[in-house]
């Protein structure tokens, strides 16, 4: 499917329409279609701040049309118990004989892995005020007003960070979907004040445990990225599909065990399927921030 035939499904609010006719530098125009590496072009660089090639780590694709996984939020457990998606180190890059400032990390925490907020330059997200480098948060995921689980509404308040303690029962929580598998949240992410709200999912899982301690097929650089990037069991991404950018979901219509397995993440749109268990590396141009 090209990405023109599900314009019409597109969500209205989203503005792709906006983000693919104003896109700067029509080489590059790659990503929300899946066209891949193969799109590359060196003019990416030039044509905004930072964009281009990019490997990020992500929840595995597993079918429906999506091109590729979810990118994954590394997170940490502050003090409190809040759970905290981490922001990459800000630095001044030359790209393209241009000074541009991105936030990235090389060698995330010794896994090996340049972890940087290209991973979340698709889908018109590379505009949002959140992902601008220098952006002031405290990067703490915080529920939206509008939650995905009711057990969110019971705990929290809107803008509440997301508490490790009341993640307690994650080994025998479920709803009506599926088997019990994890805990599951969803959030937003530097989003406070501002217009466009970057959605994420976080699962603790004991099977993401498992795979931190080195149970279960797991290559040793998922292993490593998987040790940095989770924490107590937590595994968090940016919600947004791959393919048109929807916002899809774990646990929460019996149209994904409909259209494929109820344990995993469905996108409703177009019946993508992520696997949240199986970590993979993808590769894709990611799109330049407007400047
Ligand atoms: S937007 Fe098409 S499958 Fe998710």
């Amino acid at each position: 499917m090209s990405a023109d035939d599900g314009s019409d499904k597109y969500p209205e609010e989203s503005g792709r329409r906006r983000f693919v006719k104003g896109v700067v530098g029509g080489a590059t125009l790659v990503g929300v279609g899946g066209v891949g590496v193969a799109g590359v072009n060196s003019a990416t660089s030039s044509s905004g701040a930072g964009g281009g090639t990019t490997q990020s780590w992500a929840i595995e694709n597993t079918g429906g049309p999506a091109p590729r996984g979810m990118p994954m939020i590394p997170i940490e457990v502050d003090d409190s118990g809040n759970l905290r998606g981490v922001w990459p180190e800000v630095q001044e890059v030359n790209q393209g004989g241009l000074t541009v400032q991105i936030a990235e990390t090389e060698n995330y925490k010794g896994s090996g892995t340049t972890y940087t907020q290209e991973w979340f330059q698709y889908c018109g997200v590379e505009s949002y005020t959140g992902l601008q480098p220098t952006y002031e948060s405290d990067n703490l995921f915080r529920v939206s007003s509008n939650p995905a689980y009711s057990w969110q509404g019971e705990a929290y308040e809107e803008g509440d960070p997301l508490n490790i303690d009341d993640f307690g029962d994650y080994e025998t929580w479920n709803n009506e979907f599926g088997t019990p598998q994890g805990k599951p949240a969803t959030a937003t992410w530097r989003s406070q004040g501002a217009e466009s709200t970057i959605p994420v999912q976080v699962i603790r899982s004991k099977t993401v445990e498992r795979l931190v301690s080195g149970e279960g097929e797991i290559s040793d650089a998922a292993r490593s990225w998987l040790q940095a990037a989770t924490d107590q069991g937590v595994v968090a991404w940016l919600n947004k599909c791959t393919h048109f950018c929807c916002v899809p979901g774990w646990k929460q219509t019996a149209d994904a065990a409909k259209f494929g397995d109820a344990d995993e993440v469905y996108c409703q749109c177009h019946q993508s399927l992520y696997d949240p268990f199986s970590v993979v590396q993808t590769l894709f141009t990611a799109r330049p921030r407007p400047q």
